[in-house]
């Protein structure tokens, strides 16, 4: 049987198979909270805003032995082309529960019993990315917010477009492309020191030997994001560039 040719050699965006899009990353952008961040991947924007630790009511739904972190994830109503009807849905709930599973890995709240840390990401403009653009920043917020962290963490979204493999995939390359093999999408989010998987979320369809190549690729993607996130935490930390809730030294190697 005649091998089907590849249909996506090269990126609508011009980008490198590998290649991320610009970042910029920001702390204290809301002063009023106790954390805040922006965090932004080409037309992605992802704000974060931490409040707490704050004693949780109501109180049967206290951790005696630990605090609670709560994580709600919204997108803007104009982020989008199409509208987004304001409020919770589906799609909206689950990213905030795998968010809040992935920060937790690196969270530490043994030291606030019965008390809560909120996160609140809001997606002002969306092209593709929002979850991981979403955790990228509230990490950074996190950290901005004194909350201890055993170390940071990083989030890309990578996957296979037709047959070629590609990092940081936009809007036209998550939904809007259906030829070939179509869209896979697999967000990652790796931390920083034990280069532990935080989350993964597979959507599509992938082989096992490029299931692994993906993993790497991301890896190196989160390596790039991580330098980024501390370049901002260290502009507002002071000069020795330690954020207030991470240990410097667990984040470089
Ligand atoms: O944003 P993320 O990639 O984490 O999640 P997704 O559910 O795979 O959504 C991919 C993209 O589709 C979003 O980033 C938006 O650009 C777009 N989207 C949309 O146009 N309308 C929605 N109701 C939801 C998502």
């Amino acid at each position: 049987m005649a091998v089907k040719k590849n249909l996506y050699t090269k990126r609508e965006s011009g980008r490198a198979m590998d290649e991320v899009r610009p970042m910029t990353a920001k702390v204290g952008v809301v002063p009023s909270a106790d954390g805040s961040a922006i965090f932004e991947t080409g037309k992605t924007k992802a704000i974060a805003v931490v409040r707490g630790p704050r004693t949780l009511h109501p109180q049967h739904m206290q951790n005696p032995k630990n605090g609670v972190l709560r994580v709600n994830y919204g997108m803007m109503p104009f982020s989008v082309e199409d509208r987004i009807r304001p409020g919770p849905n589906r799609r909206s709930e689950e990213i905030s529960k795998v968010t809040e599973w992935a920060l937790s890995s690196v969270v530490d709240l043994s030291e606030f019993p019965n008390t809560v840390v909120d996160v609140f990401i809001q997606i002002p403009q969306a092209d593709a990315g929002t979850r991981v653009a979403g955790i990228n920043a509230a990490a950074m917020a996190l950290a901005h917010a004194g909350i201890p962290m055993k170390e940071m963490v990083s989030a890309i979204g990578v996957g296979k477009i037709d047959k070629s493999l590609v990092v940081d995939l936009d809007k036209y390359e998550d939904s809007l492309f259906h030829d070939g093999e179509g869209s896979t999408d697999i967000p990652m989010v790796f931390t920083s020191r034990t280069k532990n998987l935080a989350l993964l979320q597979l959507d599509g369809k992938i082989s096992i030997p490029e299931f692994k190549e993906t993993i790497e690729l991301a890896k190196k993607a989160c390596e790039k994001i991580l330098v980024v996130q501390m370049e901002a935490l260290k502009n507002v930390n002071g000069e020795n560039g330690a954020p207030k809730g991470v240990p410097l030294e667990g984040n470089n190697g």
